[in-house]
């Protein structure tokens, strides 16, 4: 991530805006109940994800990018009583003593990783930090040529938001543009404020085909386990808004 834009412009916002993608809270915690391993959250941001899976009294360590998202996962997690491993780290190079059960990258977090060069260096650094029998799970948004076509750079409303900071509603409009050679969703937010004062926040997203991710994680040393469609674990198919993959380290 070269833009750090969470850190520099989405932090104080992110908890009033993000709400991730339908189901992916509960997804997660169905699928650690009764998990006994160490997880590792990539991307765990805010902790939107982090905080619930503690709650049930997971091992979960949370590495970010940001120390801004991770200062306000640690302020949130001291209100719940919890004090979780945090990492401000780089998912492509990270150096961790120990193996993980579980990596989850949750909420597109993956996305984030624009070139081939910088998807292969996270996914075999995740398998270093994984045990043999671990699992990784990560999602990312399936391309929809509906919304491509619409990416006219044209403004769209999102929705009107409380801030702790700010008297009445502060509007979130977004434009998309995509560049299909680079595979790259171009996105604008524009925060307009009761008192007229406007900001744009940029954030790019690289988009993946199917069977793109299955020849990046085979090259990684990775097989597929499963691949959901959404949160719901619907199978994989055309019109799928998701993909939720769940691969393994392949044996040598
Ligand atoms: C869409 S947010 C997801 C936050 C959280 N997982 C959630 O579900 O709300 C993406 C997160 O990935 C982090 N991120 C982006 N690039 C990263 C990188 N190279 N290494 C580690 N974290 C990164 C950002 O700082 C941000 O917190």
């Amino acid at each position: 991530m070269k833009d750090k834009i969470y850190h520099n412009k989405f932090a104080g916002f992110y908890d009033y805006f993000q709400h991730g993608v339908k189901g992916d809270v509960n997804f997660y915690l169905n699928y650690f109940k009764n998990f006994k391993g160490k997880i590792l959250e990539i991307g765990a941001g805010t902790g939107r994800i982090t905080i619930p899976l503690l709650k049930k009294g997971l091992d979960v360590t949370a590495l970010d990018i940001s120390s801004r998202m991770l200062a306000i996962l640690k302020e949130e997690a001291k209100k719940e009583r919890l004090s979780p491993k945090l990492v401000l780290a780089d998912m492509r190079t990270f150096h961790l003593k120990q193996k993980f059960e579980a990596i989850i990258v949750t909420f597109r977090a993956f996305q984030h990783l624009y070139s081939v060069d910088d998807q292969l260096k996270a996914l075999k650094c995740f398998k270093k930090h994984l045990k043999p029998n671990g699992i990784l799970i990560f999602d990312i948004y399936t391309p929809n040529l509906k919304y491509i076509q619409k990416g006219d750079w044209q403004w769209h409303k999102d929705q009107d938001i409380n801030l702790p900071s700010v008297k009445g509603k502060v509007r979130i409009d977004y434009r998309n543009r995509y560049d299909m050679a680079r595979q790259m969703m171009n996105q604008e937010y524009r925060f307009s404020y009761p008192g007229g004062r406007k900001e744009a926040v940029p954030l790019r997203m690289r988009f993946f085909f199917r069977f793109e991710i299955k020849h990046l994680l085979r090259l990684a040393g990775f097989k597929v386990k499963n691949l959901y469609g959404d949160f719901s674990k619907s199978k994989f198919k055309s019109g799928s808004p998701e993909m939720i993959w769940i691969v393994s380290p392949e044996r040598k």
